[in-house]
């Protein structure tokens, strides 16, 4: 009997390092222990009532598909709200509502790039770019960033090497996840200059955008770079307004051939979700200022707990991160996944635990990322503080039932 085999696609696509341990932990949970999950990005601030309004005034009485390009109302108030706050000029033609920054970014890279072409990336990075390139058929191509260094981008003269004739994109996430790094204008320009001069396509993912702390700007590269035909923004609502679950996501171009090609595909999806579309409008139409003011000073307070927690523990290693809301923790162990497993399934303290995500498959070179993990700074202050103090004290067990698993400070 001949046998099934799946594509190669199928087979090449990871699993997602973020959920990887998440049977674990649910495990854990149905032992009766409290899990803080530190492990991804989902954010706990409430959602704007505006939108949960919004969800429950929807007056259709058929729930039709959307255009495919997105909502009218959603495409005037999104493009409204990024000329109010950054200036970009632009109008509803240029954008493409999709479902999260997720469906956008899958678009980009259909859209630039034919099977086995590349995009660099900076490396660790956002693991489920790794997804969607083997969606897509392309190739990452990762240039190193380190602990040392802050995880700042490497020069133009290093990046250079890296282009190859297969090259069509340069792909960076401003503000990082999961460094925390913010990208200096600088740095940004130098991007567009390369790819002006190599013709590449830009793609900058700011879903993080107005995460950035100790007095930072928040930045969109088109105030850098105005209506840039090689620039593609990715934009989500997710973790802005404590959004996830709405999947609604945006892809910004001037590029007409490109935005044509994108719609073409967007056609064939048919749209994003109504309800969800009809309420973001509703609330990026009506939501004050003080909304983002409020979760941005929250984060970066919780950002300040978490430094100063881990700081506490002996043998860690931390960045400190400018914006987002991760950071990237390096641990004084050969694996920092079995020392997760070993914070879901041995450990606990007076019932409580903490959960973090192994660093490892946020590296395109997995090796880098061993003895490190990624924490998400989403628990409130008071969460935070205990959940890495926990943290510490899993360690120092841990260093005591598996010596053999743990580097001497
Ligand atoms: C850097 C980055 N890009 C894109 C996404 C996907 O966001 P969305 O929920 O809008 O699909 C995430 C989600 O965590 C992310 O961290």
């Amino acid at each position: 009997m001949n046998s099934l085999s799946l594509s190669h696609r199928a087979r090449k696509t990871p699993p997602s390092p973020i959920r990887k341990l998440a049977g674990l932990a649910q495990q854990a949970v149905e032992r009766g222990t409290h899990v803080y999950r530190l492990n991804i990005g989902q954010p706990d601030l409430l959602s704007p009532v505006e939108f949960v309004r919004g969800v429950q005034s929807y007056s259709g009485s058929v729930v039709a598909y959307e255009g495919s390009q997105g909502s009218r109302e959603l495409l005037a108030q999104w493009s409204e709200y990024l000329n109010r706050d950054y200036r970009i000029g632009i109008t509803p033609e240029e954008m493409l509502i999709t479902m999260g920054a997720s469906e956008a970014l899958i678009f980009a890279f259909m859209v630039c790039c034919d099977p086995g072409d590349e995009i660099l990336i900076f490396d660790p990075t956002y693991a489920n770019y790794m997804g969607f390139s083997a969606i897509s058929g392309t190739r990452l191509v990762p240039l190193p960033c380190s602990l040392e260094n802050r995880f700042a981008l490497p020069r133009g003269e290093e990046i250079e090497p890296f282009i190859s004739p297969y090259t069509r994109a340069v792909l960076v996430c401003n503000p990082n996840n999961p460094t925390g790094t913010v990208c200096t204008d600088d740095e940004l320009l130098m991007l567009v200059d390369m790819c002006h001069r190599r013709g590449l396509f830009l793609i900058v993912d700011e879903t993080y955008r107005e995460f950035v702390y100790d007095g930072r700007k928040p930045r969109c590269i088109f105030e850098l770079a105005p209506r840039d035909e090689h620039i593609i923004v990715i934009d989500s609502l997710s973790k802005r307004f404590s959004l996830c679950g709405a999947r609604i996501g945006c892809m910004i171009t001037w590029h007409d051939e490109l935005m044509r090609a994108a719609f073409h595909i967007a056609q064939a999806r048919l749209a994003a979700p109504t309800i969800e579309q009809e309420a973001a409008a509703h609330m990026l139409g009506g939501i004050k200022r003080r909304y983002l003011d409020d979760a941005i000073s929250e984060y970066s307070a919780r950002r300040d707990a978490a430094i100063e927690a881990l700081a506490e523990i002996k043998g860690v290693v931390a960045s400190v991160p400018q914006g987002g809301f991760y950071l990237l923790a390096r641990l004084p162990v050969l694996d920092a996944e079995l020392f997760a497993t070993f914070m879901l399934t041995e450990f606990s303290m007076a019932g409580h635990t903490t959960f973090v995500a192994p660093a490892a498959g946020f590296y395109m070179r997995h090796e880098l990322g061993k003895s490190t993990i990624r924490i998400a700074f989403v628990l409130n202050q008071q969460d935070t503080r205990e959940a890495i103090r926990i943290l510490g004290e899993g360690l120092a067990e841990y260093s005591k039932r598996h010596p053999e698993q743990c580097l001497s400070s």
